[in-house]
């Protein structure tokens, strides 16, 4: 049988199937359909040294395609994290990644510093989509000599490996990559959300404006994924518009060593079940010993 394991940041994963930050809740939400140890990793929510209570309704939109969301980084700040929903992937035995964000640079820090290497954290995930507070409000994100030196700043805050989780808003983000990757970073998560909006016809109004992502949003995925791959040495996790076992192999032959999927699970809960049991199949039914052997083979 073809082996789905993986070794990322020095562990080995089960399979290279995670969830994408945000769309999973804490975790626990999922149990009574299956549970977060099916995966190779849990992805947390995006975390922050204090709460925030995220943006009023309306946070999500259905598109033809996909959907658009303005949660506003809702979440229960690190501390509560670690001392209530950490101890239940401990029990299981859930490898994770904890995502996390700050509004300036020192709040990116101080978040990376206030997490302990824990056996099971696989890796922190800073995304970089969050606006600067006190640049205007641009995001981290966008410049590469910003992406460089929050990267370096977070790096030297920490010895957990660190994954820099970028925009796809960007003119150049092979470029962005590069620039993570000498700022420090492990690995790369590819791509966030892009900026959308939607008209409410009846209303006359534009009732949300937010994050795109779902099935419209493959194709700049694997494409960021394809060129960020070759340009750095270290490995991508592809995310956007995973939706089915066709989706998750595009972007391991594209160059992916891991996957996140997201919007998928909004449709279908059992996706990523569905997916790790369709790559297996595949695996199987290619003659293919090992998942690693198809990552980045377009690019011979
Ligand atoms: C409801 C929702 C909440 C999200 N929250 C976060 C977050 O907190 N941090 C983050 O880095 N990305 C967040 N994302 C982005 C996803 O992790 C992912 O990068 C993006 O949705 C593309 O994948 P998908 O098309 O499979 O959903 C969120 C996405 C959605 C739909």
């Amino acid at each position: 049988m073809g082996s789905l394991a993986v070794e990322l940041f020095g562990k080995r994963l089960k399979n290279p199937v995670m969830n994408a930050s945000g769309t999973l809740g804490y975790g626990v939400e999922i149990e009574p359909l299956w549970g977060v140890e099916t995966m190779g990793a849990y992805v947390t929510k995006g975390l922050s040294i204090k709460p925030h209570h995220g943006n009023p309704t309306p946070r999500v939109w259905e598109e033809r395609y996909g959907m658009i969301n303005s949660i506003g980084l809702q979440n229960v700040g690190i501390e509560r994290f670690f001392s209530h929903y950490f101890p239940f992937f401990e029990e299981k035995k859930c490898p994770i990644i904890v995502n996390f964000f700050g509004f300036s640079e020192e709040e990116y820090v101080s978040c990376a510093a206030g997490i302990r290497p824990h056996d099971l954290i696989v890796a922190l995930e800073m995304n970089l989509s969050c606006p600067n507070i006190k640049k205007g409000g641009i995001s981290f994100g966008k410049e590469a000599s910003a992406v460089h030196a929050i990267v370096r700043s977070v790096r030297e805050a920490t010895r957990i490996p660190l994954i820099a989780k970028l925009t796809p808003e960007v003119k150049n983000i092979a470029e962005i990559a590069r620039a993570a990757y000498e700022g420090g970073a492990d690995g790369l998560t590819l791509i966030n959300t892009m900026p959308a909006a939607v008209v409410d016809i009846g209303r006359r109004k534009v009732p949300l404006k937010g994050g795109l992502s779902g099935p419209i949003l493959k194709p700049v995925a694997v494409r960021a994924v394809h060129e960020c791959s070759k340009e750095v040495p270290i490995p991508v996790i592809g995310a956007g518009g995973i939706m089915d076992t066709q989706d998750a192999l595009a972007f391991f032959m594209a160059g992916a060593r891991a996957i996140q999927i997201g919007t998928a699970t909004f449709v279908d809960p059992f996706t990523m079940p569905k997916i790790i049991a369709g790559l297996e199949s595949w695996l199987d039914d290619n003659g293919c010993a090992d998942i690693s052997a198809i990552v980045g083979i377009t690019h011979e």
